[in-house]
């Protein structure tokens, strides 16, 4: 290689710790693992870097709801994605956490810089507070009827039905989603980022970016409506990273989110001597730095991050690569139809190899939504890898082992053919650096289909019948599997099992992309076992049964016939005395309760309006069972169980206790 080598870092946006990867996902992930890959394969010092999204307040909701530390969650969840993740084959150099001591140490560092610099200043707001809870709401935790159009139960900040957009000020009937009560509006006081002084750096930074027409575009578009300073802080309770010199503020999960593109290099740093954090990202750094990223997440990535760091003193990245959504048979995934497909759920029944495929076919530098359309995804790798590409191979490899003992000719059977295939080379390149893999794939495509002619045209099935041109199927087989080996380095970012399958055969290991210009000839090969095998449609069928499936059993999951009297002393049961008790808004059945229970209180819901007068049920003493998972409703959380019996509807019994019992007693 005769340029010197890049230095090229590269990032995929980090998910959120709160859900398994999906199919969507793996969009990102996907192209982001075949662009590093396709770097390595140059010969450039390219590093990949991840990390679990750990902050917020719905990983920190979702932690209570299951009754576990947040940390608890966030590392669970954190392993099962980059389990997932690299099944895939997504080769992270490193896959961290934000919720780090490197990631507390960088953001400390920043806000220190930007507060240092005047960049940061406090402004008392008012906000949606959830009183029963006793926690300010983020806009999505507010729901109420639009105020534009009056379609009931809509979000905090926008309407899906008319598009509208508002503050949770404007909806009329708000309520909060965790306990379903009225909001009030409290003012508390906010650290904001000065976003509005960083226009005129942002054009200059967009300039020279090389950012995507689709995005410079959006770009002016906000540039035009004015750039707004930036909320960074949160109030107590939240789960994040308190900020320096103060009790109960916290930093929102977004300012801290992508210092964990930083935090996850520094950690790789730690551990390795070859790697010098500051050389990467310190400001007029000559490293590359790119952050691949959905199209939602635009405006976090090329206004408030790029302005973060040149308000601390980091360099800025280089560019910002960002693709649209996936949709599924032309929709969006949905759980109703089983197109809510899991990653996980997708490895049970098919390999990777398939979709990483499929994705690079449709994948260009673009925002255009990109859509998995299953029937097309089994035609389409039948008939371009099974069909097209691994057909070579296995019409080629058997003449070489049975008749030539394992060896490759010395010579070409067809030098300026090979030649050809050489040739692409840089077209090729210039195509996986853009990002355009859907060309990229046709280009190897058109190569494989003129391999297959070629030994078509040549049918050394018919030459071995024949003593007089006998001889010449080693040669002819050796320009087939030269022809293939060339289109399966070119491939090898987008297939690297299957790549290395191929290297096995061919006795190497490695490879690099100027291999695909050089044949292999006169050594030996190992036998021929087969690289890819037909997607079947049933089991493409069978993965959508299971994710339809896998969202109705949790909503059943059935109970067991007995259990031991062990499993039946894990219930806690308690007796409780009912401080309140009143019916819920759109929910005929349904009674919220407030139970005394000694030390705490509790809000648990109960379907037992038919039975009983909210009135007379205040001051009763029941039996609560209080160590129940919490579970979050439609109309807020409930956070235990209140006993009764009875058939339903209005004979239905609550288990009452004497008047000798105190709340809080454990009942044996
Ligand atoms: N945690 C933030 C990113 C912080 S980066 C400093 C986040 N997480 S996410 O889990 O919601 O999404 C992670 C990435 O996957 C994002 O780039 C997002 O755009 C992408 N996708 C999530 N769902 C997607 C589809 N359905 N289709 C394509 N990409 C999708 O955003
Ligand atoms: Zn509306």
């Amino acid at each position: 290689m005769s340029k010197p080598a890049r230095k090229i870092l590269v990032s995929s946006a980090l998910p959120y710790a709160n859900g398994r990867i999906h199919m969507g996902h793996l969009v990102e992930y996907i192209q982001s693992d075949i662009w590093v890959r396709f770097q390595k394969l140059r010969g450039h010092d390219c590093i990949y870097v991840c990390a679990a999204d750990a902050h917020g307040t719905p990983i920190m909701i979702k932690a209570r709801q299951e009754g576990i530390p947040p940390e608890d969650l966030v590392t669970r969840v954190a392993a099962e994605q980059e389990q997932d993740l690299r099944e895939f084959g997504v080769d992270f150099d490193n896959f961290h956490t934000t919720h780090s001591p490197e990631n507390e140490q960088l953001v400390q560092r920043m806000y220190k810089a930007l507060r240092d610099a005047d960049h940061v200043y406090t402004k008392t707001i008012e906000q949606a507070y959830d009183e029963r809870e006793g926690m300010f709401l983020p806009d999505r935790f507010v729901r109420g009827t639009c105020p534009r159009c009056k379609s009931e139960d809509q979000y905090g900040d926008a309407c899906e039905v008319c598009g509208a957009t508002y503050t949770p000020r404007d909806l009329v009937n708000p309520t909060s989603v965790l306990s379903g009560s009225t909001p009030v509006w409290r003012e508390s006081e906010h650290y904001f980022f000065r976003l509005s002084a960083f226009g005129d750096r942002l054009r200059r930074w967009m300039k020279v970016a090389g950012l995507h027409q689709n995005i410079t575009s959006k770009l002016e578009e906000w540039f035009g409506a004015g750039l707004q300073d930036w909320d960074i802080s949160r109030d107590a309770p939240y789960f994040g990273f308190r900020i320096p010199g103060t009790e109960d503020k916290y930093f929102y999960v977004w300012l801290d989110a992508p210092v964990g593109y930083l935090a996850s290099f520094l950690h790789l740093c730690n551990s390795r001597e070859d790697l010098d954090f500051e050389e990467y990202w310190r400001e007029g750094s000559e490293a590359e730095v790119y952050h691949f990223i959905g199209k939602d997440i635009v405006y976090f990535h090329t206004l408030f991050w790029p302005a973060v760091l040149e308000g601390s003193g980091f360099r800025k990245p280089t560019s910002v690569f960002a693709h649209g959504f996936l949709t599924i048979n032309g929709k969006k995934m949905s759980k109703a139809r089983g197109t809510f497909i899991n990653a996980r759920t997708y490895l049970d029944f098919l390999q990777p190899s398939y979709l990483r495929y499929y994705y690079a076919s449709k994948l260009s530098p673009a925002m255009d939504d990109i859509d998995l359309s299953l029937e097309d995804f089994a035609a389409k790798v039948n008939s371009d890898l099974v069909g097209k590409l691994v057909n070579i191979p296995s019409r080629c490899a058997g003449f070489i082992s049975k008749r030539f003992d394992g060896r490759l000719s010395a010579e070409l059977d067809d030098p300026a053919l090979f030649e050809e295939f050489a040739d692409a080379s840089t077209a090729i390149a210039e195509l996986y650096e853009q990002r355009e893999f859907g060309k990229a794939i046709r280009s190897i495509m058109a190569l494989a289909e003129q391999a297959n002619r070629y030994i078509d045209d040549k049918k050394p099935w018919q030459m071995a019948k024949d003593d007089a041109l006998a001889d010449g199927v080693q040669a002819v087989c050796t320009q087939g599997l030269n022809l293939f080996r060339t289109l399966m380095i070119y491939l090898s970012p987008v297939l690297p099992t299957v790549a290395a399958d191929a290297e096995r055969l061919f006795g190497e290991q490695g490879w690099t992309w100027d291999q695909a210009t050089m044949p292999l000839l006169g050594t030996g090969i190992n036998p021929y076992e087969a690289l890819l095998t037909r997607v079947e449609s049933t089991k493409v069928e069978e993965m959508v049964e299971a994710s339809r499936e896998s969202t109705q059993q949790a909503a059943a999951t059935p109970a067991p016939e007995t259990i031991s009297i062990d499993d039946f002393v894990k219930v806690d049961l308690r007796i409780a005395r009912i401080v309140a008790a009143e019916g819920v808004e759109g929910a005929d059945k349904l009674l919220r309760l407030t139970l005394d229970l000694g030390e705490e209180k509790r809000q648990v819901f109960a379907g037992i309006k038919a039975a009983y007068r909210p009135e007379d049920l205040v001051g009763r003493l029941v039996v609560a069972v209080a160590n129940l998972a919490p579970r979050k409703m439609r109309f807020g959380v409930s956070e235990g169980m209140v006993l009764a019996a009875g058939p339903g509807g209005s004979e239905i019994f609550l288990l009452s206790a004497d008047s000798g019992a105190v709340p809080g007693m454990r009942v044996k």
